[in-house]
């Protein structure tokens, strides 16, 4: 084993109450290969893997809440007839690596729901084939989310991810385009009541009060009306709302805020640069830093590494040292190479993505995600 140049990066952190032995994040990636939304084997050997490579947060992938809001064909729901494979994952996860901490990220695709397979729906400004959400619609998926969580919580997992980010439906009903009429829309009140009345009650519902509760944002999504302008009709970046919501966020006791920014399909690059647009990492840099400026005691992990490749490590600890991020968060780098933080500490060789975008390709052609690389 080599001394370990990267001692902050390997240094364990609190997260809610519970203790995460390094600051390495497997953020969620989606990788469509469930069995009619029930946990698969590939599925549950892809998070062996991540188990094994010494991660000290695994986030599992966006699970939906139910069948008509998949955003992919082969999407997991998490609900009471797949419960039972939910446990054997968590089961399998701890069995490899009983120190990680597992959370899992609880969505609701809205109007990035498959046509084909799925109901997309809209909270605000229906296109054709989509349908605008009733009241009482949306008081019920908010239901959803909550039982979600409560079976995240008896699937043995340590905490839970409510997906705002993305263009995801929780991302739609924050966002200042939402000019919904009713108690959803309008005001950051009405915008912010899906979150604040769904903390409430998840906590009157839960076993344990160290069940850990956080969200990923997108901070500027690059849309018009989108979450990070300060109106409906502005296009460019105004933060301050969204410095607002993480406010809020202190004030609900949330534990840690996983910051993104972008929608993957939309303003791709955002969420994920690549090779041409590698400089977009330093404004996910910059979002991730205003937001532990103002998160108090919640805990921040940062997300869009990979394009660094093998600098994301100096730069993550850099991040960590400078107080800038509580975590630096991998996405692509976990199918690239599930074993990355082992490998560093061990000094093994590391395949690092290579941004091709291979993985992407195959999620929107709806085939199990892997990487085209390199063979995992
Ligand atoms: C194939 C694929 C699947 C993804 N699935 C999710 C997901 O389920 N939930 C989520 O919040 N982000 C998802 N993302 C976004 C990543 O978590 C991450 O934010 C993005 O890839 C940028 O980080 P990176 O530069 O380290 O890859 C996905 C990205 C890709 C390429």
């Amino acid at each position: 084993m080599i001394p370990n140049k990267y001692p902050r990066l390997y240094s364990p952190c609190s997260i809610g109450k519970r203790i995460a032995l390094n600051r390495f994040v497997s953020q969620p990636m989606e990788c469509n290969d469930s069995l009619g939304g029930k946990v698969s084997e590939r599925t549950i050997a892809r998070y062996e893997a991540l188990a094994a490579g010494g991660w000290g947060v695994i986030i599992i992938e966006a699970l939906a809440i139910s069948h008509d809001c998949l955003a992919r064909k082969n999407q997991m729901v998490l609900n009471q007839e797949n419960l039972e494979g939910f446990q054997r994952l968590v089961s399998a996860i701890r069995r490899v690596n009983p120190q990680t901490i597992i959370l899992m990220q609880i969505a609701h695709s809205g109007r990035k729901s498959g046509k084909e397979f799925s109901r997309p729906t809209a909270l605000y400004a229906p296109k054709e084939g989509e349908h605008l959400l009733t009241d009482d619609e949306i008081e019920t998926i908010r239901k959803g989310f909550v039982e979600a969580i409560v079976l995240a919580e008896r699937s043995g997992a340590d905490g839970v991810d409510l997906k705002l980010c993305h263009g995801y439906l929780g991302c739609e009903m924050l966002r200042p385009a939402n000019n919904r009429e009713d108690r959803w829309g309008g005001s950051f009140e009405n915008r912010t009541r899906f979150l604040t009345k769904s903390i409430a009650e998840v906590r009157q519902r839960l076993s344990s009060s160290e069940f850990i509760l956080g969200s990923r944002v997108s901070y500027y999504e690059g849309i018009r009306g989108g979450c990070g302008t300060c109106g409906a009709e502005e296009l460019t970046e105004d933060l301050r709302e969204m410095d607002d919501l993480i406010k809020l966020m202190r004030t609900l006791n949330m534990d840690y805020i996983n910051v993104s920014a972008g929608i993957p399909g939309v303003t791709s690059e955002i969420t994920r640069p690549t090779g041409t647009s590698k400089w977009f990492y330093l404004h996910q840099f910059r979002y991730a830093q205003r937001v532990k400026a103002l998160a108090g005691e919640i805990k921040v992990i940062g997300s869009a590494y990979t394009v660094l490749q093998e600098e994301s490590l100096a730069l993550a600890e850099e991040n960590l040292q400078k107080g800038y991020v509580d975590f630096a968060g991998w996405g692509r780098q976990i199918l690239a190479d599930p074993a990355f933080p082992k490998k560093i500490l061990e000094n093994i060789p590391v395949n690092y993505c290579t941004m091709c975008s291979g993985c992407s390709r195959l999620m929107v052609k709806q085939q199990p995600v892997g990487c085209v690389m390199y063979r995992n």
